[in-house]
């Protein structure tokens, strides 16, 4: 048993949903290695530090839970850290399809890698990075499902970008 577990995403922006499971995957690890895509073809709402940036606040004063960017193969920044376990969150039926094909590909690119499945909490089953950002762009509440600094990183976005409702 590993005590480091890597917990990749886009996370753009982190929700509370992701925090859950970064919770929840410090019952089972020591540590959490929350890993932030750097995908340039993605496009993303907020930049890599950005993300990086957001998720560390999050978890201030937290050692057991480090945060850093990567590119390139997950299977490999899991290996240049010392980890072989990678943890995702598993909301419903829907994401199986993904996380299965992600899995497999990468136990095909490293057999011993291992992807540990966590649900997160019910409340936020529905939850995703995407919807937060719509329902934000079109002027719906997005309290309760990110932190505070990501709404009010979200409102700072709205002020500069066009495609956000001003609000
Ligand atoms: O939050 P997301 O966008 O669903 O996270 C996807 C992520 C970052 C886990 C996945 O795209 C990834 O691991 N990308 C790194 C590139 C890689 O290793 N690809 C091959 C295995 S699927």
């Amino acid at each position: 048993m590993q005590d480091l577990a890597i917990y990749p995403g886009s996370f753009d922006p982190v929700t509370n949903g992701h925090a859950d499971i970064v919770r929840r995957g410090l019952t089972v690890f020591d540590r959490i290695l929350v890993a932030v895509l750097e995908n340039p073809k993605k496009a993303p709402l907020f930049t890599t530090k950005e993300r990086v940036a957001m998720i560390r606040n999050v978890f201030k004063g937290r050692k057991e839970v480090e945060v850093m960017s990567f590119s390139g193969l997950l299977v490999e920044f899991a290996k240049a850290r010392g980890t072989n376990t990678v943890i995702r969150g598993l909301r419903a039926i829907s994401d199986f399809e993904y996380e299965f094909q992600m899995a497999l590909m990468n136990r095909q690119l490293a057999p011993h890698m291992e992807t540990l499945f966590m649900m997160p909490s019910q409340e936020f089953s529905f939850l995703s990075s995407n919807l937060v950002k719509e329902v934000f762009m079109l002027g719906g509440s997005v309290r309760n499902l990110v932190p505070e600094l990501v709404e009010r990183k979200l409102r700072e976005k709205s002020g500069n970008k066009a495609g956000f409702k001003s609000r």
